[in-house]
């Protein structure tokens, strides 16, 4: 079963998102797990903060942290955000960036912690991930085109 690593802050609406998707899901907010690396495919799910900065940057510190390590980000299969749309041209920006950075697809969008029909449809994505992992050995070592 694919483990998602997720990162929320104290108001812990991501918390509640990935806590009710019903597998292992690992809070980059403790050290430990932002630290260590996993060991097969994983899935991030990370909200977006704009911080005022003049880079407009959006991505949480943790999360930045835990892709800092090469084999980490190999094993990354996808990302999903959580957002507000009140953030207009922010809204997702820390999700879509980490996206196309990495060359792995925005698996799924939703605001604040998600409602029981956005929970219902993650749990779909990550149970198909699941299979085609089984089946084929999907997103396991293969290196994005043109990093
Ligand atoms: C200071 C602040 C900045 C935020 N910036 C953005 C943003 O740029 N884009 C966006 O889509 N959502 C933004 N949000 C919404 C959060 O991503 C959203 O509320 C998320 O669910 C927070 O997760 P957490 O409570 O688990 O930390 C922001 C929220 C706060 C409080």
């Amino acid at each position: 079963m694919i483990p998602v690593y997720y990162y929320s802050s104290a108001s812990g609406t991501v918390r509640l998102f990935a806590e009710r998707l019903g597998r292992p899901a690992h809070p980059l907010s403790e050290r430990a797990v932002r630290r260590s690396v996993p060991d097969g495919p994983w899935v991030l799910v990370t909200p977006s903060y704009k911080t005022g900065n003049p880079q407009n940057d959006t991505i949480p510190e943790p999360v930045r942290r835990f892709l800092s390590d090469p084999q980490t980000r190999r094993l990354m299969v996808g990302v999903m955000g959580s957002g507000n749309r009140n953030f207009g041209e922010h809204y997702q920006a820390a999700c879509r960036q980490i996206a196309a950075a990495s060359g792995r697809p925005v698996l799924f969008e939703f605001e604040l912690q998600g409602t029981q029909w956005d929970v219902a449809e993650a749990q779909q994505i990550l149970a198909d991930l699941d299979a085609a992992i089984e089946a084929h050995g999907v997103g396991q070592a293969r290196e994005p085109q043109g990093t």
